[in-house]
């Protein structure tokens, strides 16, 4: 091969060598072109992508913050709810314990087994526990007595079962055993689930309206029995100034021996019969004490002396020295006593000793009976039967006796004279220790000044007597006693006979020196207006008033009325001469 072929083969090869790897290179380029693009193309999607999915992030990321603060908001809110729900309920919870501690009613809380688990001051107080350990865990039942027991267990159950109890009235045992009234109400308290959890008992003491409740039955009981015994004691009084008045007669002038003790036995019970009238006026309504001002040292010693009759019974008086006066009717006063010692005497069959004590008290505080003020207290105490405490609240009521002798009057009339007298009495007794009954009244402000000087008696009374009463036989009784005391007597029915036979009497130039009226005249003038009537004619009168309703106001105040002498029916001659001979006593 010439050079030139070489050379041109080999710059032919060299062509081809380049040719070739144009040709590669070309179609290298070409698909690393396409690559590109597709590769520019992916870039640019994946950059869109990006785009978008940053996009995404950056929304998603504030929606996340957003909903983060959110979150963060309410659970700020939520802390200080909860904060502010805490103090309330610490609030709350410190309010209910001292609504608790404040209430003037016991509140005491209970399980379903009725265990204490907590009770306020006032419940303390009501049931008288010392301290709170001695009450927690214990039943409420434990201040329930027997007789009690079954309707407070009811009343439990009832509660438990949801019903809410209001005002149940139980009498319960204080912790040292002294028994109070209750008014009770309850309620079931529940979970919030709805299971019971616990029973709230509310209680209030209501022994002082209790004891103001029977108080005022025992006083509209006696009111009502006053009616009646009014009545009948105004008639048996007039009966029994008949049958004195002639038993006084006969006794005056009869000789004969035997004849006088059947008279004597008759008077004697005539004056019985006469006291009992008088327990039954004591009730009468109206009724009115004849009181004044005096000591009562001689009503006391009266009494003692009483007690003491008995042959196996000592009667002890004991006195303070300076002991107040009272306001008071010493006819009245002595029945109480006597009334009182008769019982303590009657309860110590087998004998023993009755104490009579008075002394002083001041009441600063007042009691549910009695206003602050002096008193004199009077105890008197036996150391005899006494008194069941079923029978307690009924010794007081008329008729009650369980004694088979006794009328059952004695206590109703002390209470009902002691009641006249602003006073009170009680009884505190035991059964086979004693009783004490304590009669407190109230003491006058100023000394006692001595009894009312009494006239004297001038032998008997001379001179016309004009007599006034509805009752023939009083009438017929008073002629014949005033006759028989030297008098001439004129007696007529009603007060306008009085007035007249007064006038006719006057103008005939001789005048009554006295006039005996009937109080009350059925039908009739009576007495008070007989009595003004007359002192129109003449302002000098002296007119005695009497009356069958021997506790009737006038007769107390018959000053007041008119009247320079009082006579209540029934009286025994003495009694009339004492009265004439005071009045005419009395003229200049
Ligand atoms: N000191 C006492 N000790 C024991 N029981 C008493 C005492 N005082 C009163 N009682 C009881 O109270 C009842 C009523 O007494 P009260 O004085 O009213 O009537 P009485 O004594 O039975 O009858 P009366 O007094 O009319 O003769 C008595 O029957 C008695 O049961
Ligand atoms: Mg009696």
């Amino acid at each position: 091969m010439s050079p030139p072929d070489d050379l041109l083969e080999a710059a032919l090869e060299e062509r081809d060598y380049y040719r070739a790897v144009a040709e590669q290179v070309g179609r290298k380029v070409l698909s690393d072109f396409s690559d590109l693009s597709r590769l520019i193309t992916t870039l640019k999607r994946t950059e869109t992508l990006l785009r978008s999915s940053g996009d995404e992030l950056e929304r998603k990321v504030e929606e996340r913050t957003h909903a983060v603060m959110h979150a963060n908001a309410e659970l700020r809110a939520e802390v200080i709810e909860r904060a502010r729900a805490e103090s309330s309920a610490r609030e709350s919870e410190e309010m209910y314990r001292l609504l608790a501690e404040t209430s003037p009613d016991s509140i005491t809380v209970v399980d379903l087994s009725s265990a204490i688990i907590m009770l306020n001051q006032q419940a303390l107080h009501l049931y008288g526990i010392p301290a709170v350990e001695d009450a927690i865990g214990r039943s409420i039942f434990q201040w329930v007595p027997p007789g009690e027991q079954e309707k407070a267990a009811l009343s439990f159950q009832r509660v438990l079962s949801g019903e809410i109890l209001k005002g149940l009235e139980l009498e319960l045992t204080r912790h040292d055993g002294e028994s109070f009234w209750a008014s009770v109400n309850a309620s079931l308290a529940r979970r919030a689930d709805g299971e019971p959890r616990f029973v709230i008992i509310v209680s209030t003491d209501i022994t002082a309206r209790k004891r103001a409740e029977a108080e005022r039955l025992r006083s509209q009981k006696l009111e009502s029995l006053g009616v009646l015994a009014g009545g009948i004691a105004h008639d048996f009084n007039n009966l029994l100034t008949a049958i004195l008045g002639n038993i006084g007669l006969g006794l005056e002038f009869c000789s004969d021996d035997d004849l006088s003790q059947c008279l004597a036995d008759a008077e004697r019970a005539s004056l019985r019969a006469r006291d009992l009238t008088q327990q039954l006026l004591t009730f009468s309504r109206g009724g009115s004490p004849v009181k004044r001002r005096l000591s009562p040292l001689k009503v006391l010693a009266e009494a003692a002396q009483f007690g003491s009759m008995g042959a196996n019974v000592r009667c002890e008086l004991q006195v303070a020295d300076d002991l107040w006066s009272v306001e008071a009717d010493e006819g009245q006063l002595a029945q109480v006593l006597n009334n009182l010692v008769i019982n303590a005497v009657q309860a110590m069959p087998e004998g023993g000793r009755v104490g009579i004590v008075a002394d002083n008290r001041l009441l600063s505080e007042g009691t549910l009976l009695l206003p602050p003020g002096r008193y004199v207290r009077i105890r008197v105490s036996d150391s005899g039967v006494g008194i069941p405490s079923e029978n307690l609240q009924r010794i007081f009521d008329p008729y009650f006796t369980t004694k088979s002798n006794g009328s059952g009057l004695g206590l109703a009339v002390a209470y009902s004279v002691v009641k006249s007298h602003f006073g009170s009495l009680e009884v505190d007794s035991q059964v086979e220790r004693g009783s004490t009954f304590t009669l407190l009244l109230p003491a006058c402000a100023m000394k006692v000044s001595s009894a009312p000087a009494r006239a004297r008696i001038h032998g008997s009374p001379t001179g016309k007597v004009l007599v006034v009463d509805d009752d023939p036989a009083v009438r017929e009784v008073l002629v014949r006693l005033l006759t028989a005391l030297g008098s001439t007597v004129v007696a007529v029915a009603d007060g306008e006979a009085g007035v007249r036979e007064y006038q006719e009497a006057r103008k005939l130039g001789e005048p009554f020196a006295l006039a005996i009226v009937d109080l009350t005249i059925p039908g009739g003038m009576g007495g008070r207006e007989a009595v003004e009537r007359i002192r129109a004619i003449d302002p000098e009168v002296k007119a005695v008033v009497s009356s069958g309703y021997s506790n009737d106001p006038v007769l107390a105040e018959y000053r007041a009325h008119g009247f320079c002498g009082v006579l209540p029916k029934p009286y025994k001659v003495s009694d009339l001469r004492r009265v004439l001979g005071e009045v005419l006593g009395e003229r200049p």
